[in-house]
């Protein structure tokens, strides 16, 4: 009883571990470049980046430091055409998606907003956002502690 407790509990730390370590989100900074996003594996560099990024069109970008970390899909339009889009790692501390417009810029239309944090939840296009490794990994937890216990 005891050593199945362990093994459950080691078996869900290293579930837990792998989410917060290895967290991919899909990445790309202009509408051109969402079309065909690439993937990165975050880190307080990448995020940083994305901040630079947000930085340019926001004001109130605050310098951050994390130990994890969300994946950002940030979509601005303007008369039907989208004009800014941004995907990526961000710092939560940064609260990606309330941040103020600059002034110059404060006619775009924010369309979408998501942070999330399961692998390559920002997912792009337009569609839903999907917690479906979340789910299948959940599932899959489930399972073997369903088999250990029975
Ligand atoms: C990210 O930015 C923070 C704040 O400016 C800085 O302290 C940190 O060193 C940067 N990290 C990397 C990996 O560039
Ligand atoms: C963030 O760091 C940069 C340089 O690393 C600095 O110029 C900027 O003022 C800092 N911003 C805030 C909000 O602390
Ligand atoms: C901005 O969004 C609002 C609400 O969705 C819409 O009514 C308006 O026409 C949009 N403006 C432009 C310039 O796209």
């Amino acid at each position: 009883m005891n050593a199945k407790l362990v093994i459950a509990g080691v078996l869900l730390a290293f579930v837990c571990v792998q989410f917060a370590d290895s967290l991919v989100c899909y990445t790309c900074t202009t509408p051109k470049d969402c079309k065909s996003p690439k993937k990165v594996t975050c880190t307080n560099n990448a995020a940083n980046e994305t901040s630079n990024y947000l930085n340019v069109y926001h004001q109130g970008v605050r310098n951050a430091t994390s130990t994890r970390f969300d994946c950002l899909a940030l979509k601005y339009t303007w008369n039907n055409d989208v004009i800014h889009q941004l995907h990526g790692c961000v710092h939560p501390a940064v609260g990606a998606c309330s941040l103020s417009l600059k002034p110059a810029y404060s006619h775009f239309n924010k369309t979408r907003c998501v942070l999330c944090s399961g692998n390559k939840c920002n997912k792009n296009p337009a569609g839903k956002v999907s917690s479906s490794s979340i789910t299948i990994a959940a599932s899959i937890v489930g399972i073997v502690l369903a088999k250990i216990y029975a």
